[in-house]
């Protein structure tokens, strides 16, 4: 079931808000891992019969953790972000994220911790087109009613962060792919959640912006101490990651492990 929110102001890190606890002899203790999937099972029933995407899935993230994941269209990369960030119930196993057991939260729970926990960033920005850049970053702050002046504000705080403060006017149109999602990351983000789930972020860019917005992922990652999966066709980017695993047959197996031939150049 879920925790309490952290009472820390939206403003902070994580890694402001969680200072490590240790004594001064002691090493670092492990933590939990913050994601912890089970047996994870999912089903679709289609008029053609049922598909089977994941068969008894295994795998655990560690708090901090950048982690890829790769793998053909149709492996079920999308279905299990959907899983993990409460979008869509796994038809068996547990699955544990950020504290939260997700497969058993009402709809309004599961809205509730995907405000509060997760940021989403899509292949496709999905901003609205007639709200400004400023709009609709403090549209996930005003859907939980925060005043509209203090709304705005640390939109324009995120809206810096992401280097865009000279087009917080700008509506999504009048912004280039590459900007349209970092605004898209600083909507994402303002909630200050504790994961970034991210579906083919760079996917829809040209190489040189993919590799920008990827930076900016990787700053953000960083300085807001935040535990990141993103799913990629990118292996350069994928091996960026501190973890990179490649979804197949159901399975999860790292990168590094697979051989190169089973790779060729410009697929995923
Ligand atoms: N609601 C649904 N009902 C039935 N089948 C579905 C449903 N959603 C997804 N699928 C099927 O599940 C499989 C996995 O879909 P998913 O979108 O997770 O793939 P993906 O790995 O993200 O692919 P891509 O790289 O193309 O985005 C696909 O074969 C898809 O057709
Ligand atoms: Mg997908």
């Amino acid at each position: 079931m879920t925790q309490p929110s952290p009472t820390a102001t939206p403003q902070a890190t994580r890694s402001e808000r969680e200072p490590e606890v240790r004594s001064q002899d002691q090493a670092p203790a492990r933590q939990a891992p913050i994601i912890q999937v089970t047996g994870l099972e999912k089903t679709y029933i289609t008029a053609r019969g049922s598909l089977n995407l994941f068969r008894g899935l295994d795998f655990e993230v560690e708090a901090g953790a950048m982690v890829a994941i790769v793998g053909q269209s149709g492996a079920g990369k999308s279905t299990l972000l959907h899983i993990l960030g409460a979008l869509d119930t796994p038809s068996a196993g547990t699955v544990y994220c950020a504290s939260t057991d997700v497969a058993k939260l009402t709809q309004r729970q599961a809205a509730a911790f995907r405000n509060r926990e997760i940021g989403y960033v899509w292949q496709f920005h999905y901003l609205l087109p007639e709200f400004t850049a400023l709009e609709n970053v403090a549209m996930p702050l005003l859907a939980r009613d925060m005043k509209k002046r203090e709304a705005l504000q640390l939109a324009a705080n995120w809206l810096r962060e992401v280097g865009l403060e000279d087009r917080s006017e700008h509506r999504p149109g009048e912004l280039s792919g590459g900007e349209q999602q970092r605004v898209a990351l600083a909507r994402a983000l303002v909630n200050n959640p504790r994961l970034l789930l991210a579906d083919e972020p760079t996917g829809d860019l040209d190489e040189v912006t993919a590799g920008r917005v990827f930076d900016l992922i990787e700053r953000l990652h960083a300085s807001h101490g935040l535990t990141s999966i993103l799913v990629t066709h990118n292996l350069e980017l994928a091996a960026r990651c501190t973890r990179a695993l490649r979804l197949e047959s159901g399975r999860l197996t790292p990168l590094a492990d697979l051989p190169k031939t089973d790779l060729p150049a410009g697929s995923n």
